[in-house]
């Protein structure tokens, strides 16, 4: 909860590595957001159809400065203004968050301010508190991104107990694997869920994972991305990008696999809602930019009376801002030291 404090606010620049944008964001105790710069390099991955981490950490390398000093000016601020350092050390790719950790361990030990060690996860669902500039706790917190596809029973800022998440692969992950079959652009996600606006999602029955398991809160889209590259090639394993599809059959395709993908996401995030006896959900991640899941998601909370917060468009996908969970550590005393690591693989 935000401190209502009678001197100025402190301000945290909030920095922002985890994967393949490189991000900054000076946001206050009272969450008020003074500057946010978010560099993308997705151009730079296009040609691999996914997220080259050498490619990646060299990018961050060249970016990280100019993005902070583009955010100061941004904000009408100056380094001496800053009060707090955060950053995001987990998870993601090593290379990447190393960068990020790197700059922002010189700007605390140079400024003599804190380091304050931020959890990106947790930071997906935490934009939902910073979008409505209300309190989400207690809550369920659904992350759907290109990395991770998680359930959270989130009792306060600093309490994010792990429900369950994808055995295999993410949610977006999936989007942009399927994307590549049907040779949609990069990133899949967004090219592929436009397609499914013009297709027949009942043309298709694949598989939804563990919904018959009403009490394993757990995802798994790795058989659906088989399923779907079968009804491409047929059971004979041919490259599903040199089958010549018709554009009906594509959208067919995208449309049946976006309905099972929303289908597992939203089945088991009332299933944690009904479990932990909660009654607001949280869902942030770029996977949450899909209009078809807020579409489904919202139609089901408001007919079972769920308070629904799904962070807007612009907080989906990677970025500082909601970064803004340090606010929260600030306000417990809770820092990092300067010999703070980054952890690549998921912590809780
Ligand atoms: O949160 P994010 O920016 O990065 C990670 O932390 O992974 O999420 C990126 C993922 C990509 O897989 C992208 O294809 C997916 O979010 N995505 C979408 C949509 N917009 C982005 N997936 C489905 N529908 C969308 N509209
Ligand atoms: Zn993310």
């Amino acid at each position: 909860m935000a401190l209502q404090s009678k001197t100025k606010p402190k301000k945290i620049l909030v920095i922002e590595s985890t994967c393949d944008e490189t991000a900054a964001a000076i946001v206050d105790e009272q969450l008020h957001v003074y500057g946010s710069v978010v560099a993308s390099q997705e151009h730079l991955h296009e040609k691999f159809r996914g997220v080259v981490p050498e490619i990646a950490a060299r990018a961050h390398v060249e970016r990280i400065i100019p993005v902070i000093d583009e955010t100061l000016q941004r904000s009408g601020l100056t380094l001496a203004d800053i009060d707090a350092v955060g950053v995001a050390n987990t998870p993601g790719l090593a290379g990447s968050l190393l960068i990020g950790l790197v700059a922002a361990k010189t700007l605390a030990m140079t400024l003599n301010v804190p380091l304050i060690a931020i959890n990106h996860l947790h930071a997906h669902i935490y934009a939902c508190r910073i979008a409505s500039g209300r309190d989400i706790f207690p809550c369920v917190g659904l992350v759907v991104s290109g990395g991770h596809t998680h359930l959270y029973r989130c009792q306060s800022g600093a309490t994010f107990e792990l429900l369950g998440g994808t055995i295999d692969d993410a949610a977006g992950e999936a989007f942009d694997k399927v994307a590549n079959m049907l040779r949609l652009p990069f990133p899949g996600g967004p090219a592929l869920s436009q397609l499914a606006e013009q297709g027949n999602p009942a043309a298709h029955r694949f598989p939804r994972s563990f919904l018959s398991e009403p009490d394993r809160l757990q995802f798994s889209f790795s058989g659906l991305k088989t399923a779907v590259r079968y009804a491409i090639t047929g059971p004979g394993g041919a490259d599903p990008t040199q089958v010549e599809l018709s554009w009906q059959q594509q959208a067919d395709l995208a449309a049946s696999f976006q309905e099972a993908v929303v289908d597992c996401l939203v089945d088991k995030s009332l299933r944690a809602l009904q479990i932990t006896k909660l009654n607001r959900l949280c869902i942030g991640g770029g996977v949450a930019a899909n209009k078809r899941l807020r579409q489904r998601i919202t139609e089901e909370c408001h007919s079972d009376g769920i308070e629904l917060m799904i962070a807007p468009m612009a907080l989906c996908t990677d970025n500082a801002v909601m970064g803004g969970l340090a606010v929260e550590h600030l306000q417990a005393g809770k820092f990092a030291d300067l010999d703070l690591d980054i952890t690549a693989g998921l912590v809780r």
